[in-house]
């Protein structure tokens, strides 16, 4: 990928959509060489979808099917095909609560990124701020990965810490680990686009 031109992105998430707001915002700040041009939720009253419709981005609710924790695969090709007549360059996971499985991953490969709010290979999976808060960790933090086939197991693009107070409070926690995702997702997706990060294996290095 170079910086020669805006890439397109295609935003997933079935949350409040504080991250999608932060790329949006770097996007239109020119920090970001890069439009979301299209924002997808299995959530039909998500505040992902809402935020982005705001922004005059398309932004639509497609069903998920009859998995609780995964798209089925009726679903699953109804999603590709959106994301492919989009011609999105970039598959950004933005609180997407769903597994992807390997024929999205296929689709798009080394071409899709999640944020996750610990510092990675520690607390994977949900709500990470609390199992690090219960762990009794003092520093936890974010990272932004590729998306492999395992549970935020995929090759790290970047991390930032944030320090655990003895007095935190789960809400506390994750509303300072939010201010530093919506730093480094940006961050960390401007170096991709650039063209400036080598992939080896599970290590990656900026060229
Ligand atoms: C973020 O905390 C992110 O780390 C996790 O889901 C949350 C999404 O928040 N994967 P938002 O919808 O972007 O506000």
């Amino acid at each position: 990928m170079n910086s020669e031109r805006r890439f397109r992105l295609g935003l997933l998430g079935s949350g409040k959509g504080s991250n999608f707001a932060a790329i949006a915002e770097a996007c239109a700040a020119g920090r970001l060489p890069a439009e979301v041009v299209l924002v997808l939720s299995d959530v039909p009253d998500a505040g992902i979808l809402e935020r982005a419709r705001e922004r005059g981005i398309r932004a639509l609710h497609l069903p998920p099917g009859h998995f609780r924790t995964r798209l089925d695969e009726a679903a699953e090709a109804a999603w590709i095909a959106t994301l492919q007549a989009a011609q999105v360059d970039l598959v950004v996971l933005a609180g997407f609560m769903r597994i992807l499985k390997p024929p999205l991953l296929r689709a798009f490969p080394l071409k899709i990124v999640n944020i996750h709010p610990s510092l990675l290979p520690s607390f994977p999976g949900l709500e990470a701020w609390k199992q690090a808060l219960e762990y009794g960790v003092k520093v936890t933090g974010v990272t932004v990965h590729l998306v492999d086939h395992g549970i935020d197991t995929g090759p790290i693009i970047a991390q930032a810490p944030v320090p655990i107070e003895d007095d935190d409070t789960p809400e506390r926690l994750h509303a300072r680990i939010q201010r530093v995702e919506h730093d480094l997702y940006p961050a960390a997706l401007a170096l991709l686009l650039a063209g400036n990060l080598k992939i080896e294996g599970r290590r990656t290095r900026r060229t």
